[in-house]
This record gives C-alpha cells, structure tokens and sequence, in this order.
C-alpha cells in the first residue's frame, strides 16, 4: 500500500517543482516529533521560532512517548493512508527503511547549495543518504552514555561518582543506606536498553559492543562475557525504586533533579531537563561518562526526514532543511537540547562543559576508534531487531526467574529478527 502511495506521491512532487519555481511562496511545514518533556520542548521551539521567522506556518505534530516508539507508530499510519507530514524524527538505519517504500523528498539541491558533504562529518553525512541522495537533515549529536549525578546527594551520604562498576555498586550501596534511591530509572523497553548498553560498554569494551551490536556476531552475543555483563545489569536493579515501572525518562531525571536519587544513566537529552529547571552543570548536577566507558562515545544522531510533497509546501519543506542546518540553528537548538551540533568547525563557546567535553570525545572517539552507534536508539540496526533485542532484555529485567543464560539465548535469537 504504501508502494502504490508512493507512485501518486511522485507525480505530485514533480507538480510542485513547477510552482515552487513559479511562486516561492510562504507555505505550511508539518513535523512529526517527540520532544515534550521540558528542555525537548525549548529546543523544539527554536525550529518553530526559526520557521515562522521566515513566513511560513509550523503545524505541530508531537506524540509524546520517549524515544518515539510512539510517534514511530502513528506516522505509519498517516503514510499508509497518504498523508505524510512534511517532515518527521526519523533516525539512523530507519531513514533506509523509509528510503526503500520510495516515500522520501529529495533534498540534494538544498544540500548542494548549503555544501552539507563539506559542513558534516562524513559518518552524519552517510546516515542522511538514501541511495547517495539526501533525504534527511541531522539537527544534533547526542552522547547516549552519561552518568548524571546529584554531587549534593553523593556527598551527603559519603560516597564518590563512580569511573567502573565496581565503584558503581560501592556508591550505590552508600546512598542506599543513606535513604534515597541510588538509582533513578523508569521502566520502558528503550530505557532497560538504554541502561544495559551502557553496561554491555563499560565490561565488555568498545570490540565486544561492535561485535554484539553492530556486527549482530552470535558467538559474542553469546560469551561468557555477554552473561557477565546481564547478570551485573541485574544488580541494579536492586538499586531502582518500586515505582519505576513505567515511568517516563524525564520523570526519572527530575528525581536527580530533586535530590531524591543520586544518579541515572541517560542520553544527553537528560541535561536538557537539568538547564531547563535552572541548574547549574558542575555544581547542581555533574555529567560524567557511564561507568568504564570514558573512552568510547555511543552517538545517537536526531534528524528530520522529508516526505514528498507538492507546491508551496515543498518550497517551506525545503527552508526547513536549510534552517535546520544553519550555524545559527545548531548552536541554539542543542544549547536547550543537551546535546552538541551536527555541523563541524562551530563555535563551542557558549556550551557548557559537559557539552564541550561530548565534543572533544567526539573528534577523540571517531579518531581511536570508541565512536559507536547507540543501538538502543536507532542507530545500529533495523527497528525490527532492535525492537526484539529490546523486548528480550526488558523481559529479563523484568522476571526474577530468568536466568543470566537464558536471557543469553533470547537476545542472541533475537538478533536474528529481520
Ligand atoms: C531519543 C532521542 C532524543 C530524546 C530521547 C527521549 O531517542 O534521540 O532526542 O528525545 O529519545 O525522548
């Protein structure tokens, strides 16, 4: 269905080159996004102000849900039933798949023009790419494995933020005797990953995180160390609060925020909630890497996919892509969103530290080699596999009878799901 869609969808596209050439017209972008919580909500209406700055009306599309499972669902079916918005969140290998129902706007003249081959890095550049063509714009580069620590709530109970697991488990044993919960978590399927990625980084090391991730290699996704690394993922869970179940990401943060848990592992999307409650990072808040994971970076790259439209929505569709792209854009968008631009050679005076810092491993990681694509946010696999590695480990997680081994066998099957 969304083949034959796609076909109409072609015609119309070439409809509106014609006018676009003939009015250069004001015209409406809808985009499909997921940023609701509070510093996702200040970044996302940096893209709206810049829009409406340049005559054209913004129609919001946000489906709430973290990591937009949700938002993933909902923009299948307004594609199936031919009514793409003009510009959705979609990431990493998923662009491909988007690219493959033939559904995607060509963005290469926009691209020539703004020299988008020379202002990215080449690894943003090729995620953008379908078949060679530009289909996609990247508005950031999020550092996925973070440690976010209240330095207040450590310090109170005598404990020290953590560089490896074991540190991990020392401190987390202190703050729980002090009385507040060592481990701030929610319990979503992309949150267990979120976590266990981390984990699977910090013991395993950047070649076994390839191999297991990237490569989908069965004999390393089912080692011994894999074991080891899911029963160490399991101790945490002694450290989680009963209420986690459910909760959201951002929720989590706030309890950071609040003082009523010391740490939680998180995406930079994290420090977007910290500014936005007017904390202060190094003093109110401290980043670090997740444990044992200071010399790799797992990247999660957000972009905006563009749908084939006709007319004067294609001409703003196009002012989108060149706005998300702009110097200017790039420094204001990641200074509320936490993470850093995914333009090079910009300026990163303003940032704060834990921003110049994702920066510098950045350039550091994609020279050594630690650069990684975080899977457990779409940026290693298809969503089909992520999706049943990530229900495998959740399951995990989540039944107490389930052993280290057998969790081994269910995630290695699940690597498999095409
Ligand atoms: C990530 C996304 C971030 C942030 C986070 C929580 O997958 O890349 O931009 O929104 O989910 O929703």
């Amino acid at each position: 269905m969304i083949r034959t869609m796609s076909k109409s969808l072609k015609f119309l596209s070439m409809a509106g080159l014609v006018s676009v050439a003939m009015a250069a017209q004001a015209g409406e972008v809808e985009v499909l996004h997921w940023w609701t919580s509070g510093g996702e909500a200040k970044a996302a209406a940096e893209l709206k102000k810049i829009m409406q700055s340049k005559g054209h009306t913004w129609k919001d599309f946000a489906v709430a849900g973290g990591a937009g499972d949700n938002a993933m669902t909902v923009l299948k079916s307004r594609v199936v039933s031919g009514n793409p918005p003009a510009a959705a969140q979609i990431k990493g290998p998923s662009i491909q798949e988007w690219g493959d129902e033939g559904v995607l706007a060509n963005l290469n003249d926009v691209a020539k023009a703004e020299q988008w081959d020379t202002v990215l890095p080449k690894v943003v550049a090729d995620v953008m790419k379908y078949k060679g063509n530009y289909v996609a714009a990247p508005v950031n580069v999020h550092r996925v494995n973070w440690l976010w620590v209240n330095p207040e709530v450590l310090k109170k109970a005598g404990a020290k933020v953590p560089t490896n697991w074991n540190e991990f488990f020392d401190t987390a044993e202190k703050l729980q005797k002090a009385g507040v919960v060592p481990l701030a978590h929610g319990g979503q399927a992309w949150q267990d990953a979120t976590v266990f990625e981390a984990v699977a980084l910090g013991l395993g090391g950047t070649d076994f995180y390839k191999k297991a991730f990237v490569q989908l290699d069965q004999a390393t996704l089912k080692s011994p160390k894999m074991e080891e690394v899911l029963t160490t993922y399991k101790k945490l869970k002694k450290y989680v609060d009963k209420n986690s179940p459910g909760r959201d990401w951002n929720l989590a943060t706030a309890m950071v925020i609040q003082g009523k848990a010391g740490m939680q592992i998180m995406g930079d999307w994290a420090k977007g909630e910290f500014l936005a409650a007017n904390k202060v990072p190094g003093k109110d808040f401290v980043c670090t890497p997740a444990p044992g994971t200071s010399n790799a970076f797992t990247f999660n790259i957000d972009s905006f996919a563009m749908f084939k439209l006709s007319g004067d929505s294609a001409k703003a569709q196009k002012d989108l892509a060149a706005a998300i792209m702009s110097p200017q854009f790039q420094e204001v968008f990641n200074l509320n969103k936490g993470s850093i631009p995914a333009r090079l050679n910009m300026d990163m005076a303003k940032f704060d530290d834990c921003g110049k810092q994702s920066s510098k491993d950045f350039v550091a990681t994609s020279k050594s080699g630690g650069l990684l694509p975080s899977w457990a946010h779409g940026m290693a696999m298809y969503s089909a596999t992520q999706g049943a590695i990530q229900d495998a480990i959740s399951q995990f997680w989540n039944t107490d009878s389930m052993t280290a081994k057998q969790a081994v066998d269910k995630i290695a099957a699940a690597a498999k799901v095409r």
